[in-house]
């Protein structure tokens, strides 16, 4: 059972006020111009295990963060990150090619390891409106469900289904 969205919401704008929800981009986004509804949309969820150095997290993500907000506008790719310390797990949602394009990139970053595609399904339309970031630092609940995707122990689509479910709740209370 997922936790109460508003409580995670306040748990993540308390610990850290860097990441606010990006300014919605809706009509900025220049790559999602002539886009058809359900034309070659995917949606792709991985997961990774952090490389960042102790300490020096909140920096990072932040770069992260301001990097894929401006080239993600620009691609027409929304999606949400999550970060737990210790992983992180990020739906990328866009066209075809460019998800792939994207995803190649972002896994060639040594800023994490273990890159991990758990799913990539089509899909009529987007379940993000633009990019955010939900920042669950040290949170226990969310990291377990990361993990067992990236172990290679969970029991396959229901996990990411869960996964996918919790992401979801935590950009909508972000
Ligand atoms: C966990 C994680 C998530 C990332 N997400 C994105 C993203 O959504 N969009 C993006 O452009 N870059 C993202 N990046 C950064 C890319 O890996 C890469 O550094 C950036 O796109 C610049 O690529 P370039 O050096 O090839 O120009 C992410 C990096 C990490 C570690």
């Amino acid at each position: 059972m997922l936790p109460r969205a508003g409580n995670l919401g306040a748990t993540s704008r308390s610990r850290l006020g860097f990441v606010p929800k990006a300014p919605p981009q809706r009509l900025a986004i220049g790559g999602r111009e002539g886009e058809r509804k359900g034309i070659g949309l995917k949606s792709l969820l991985y997961a990774s295990a952090s490389a960042l150095a102790p300490g020096d997290e909140q920096a990072e993500v932040e770069r992260i963060v301001s990097t894929a907000r401006a080239r993600n506008a620009d691609l027409g790719v929304t999606g949400t990150l999550v970060f737990t310390r210790t992983r992180f797990a990020q739906i990328l949602e866009g066209a075809d090619g460019v998800v792939d394009a994207l995803m190649a990139r972002i896994a060639r970053d040594p800023r994490h390891e273990q890159v991990t595609v758990v799913d990539a399904i089509p899909i009529d339309r987007r379940m993000f409106d633009d990019w955010t970031l939900s920042y669950s630092g040290g949170s226990r609940y969310v990291d377990k469900h990361i993990a067992p995707l990236l172990d290679g122990g969970g029991s396959g689509g229901g996990d990411a289904r869960q996964l996918r479910r919790l992401m979801q709740a935590l950009a909508d209370a972000s």
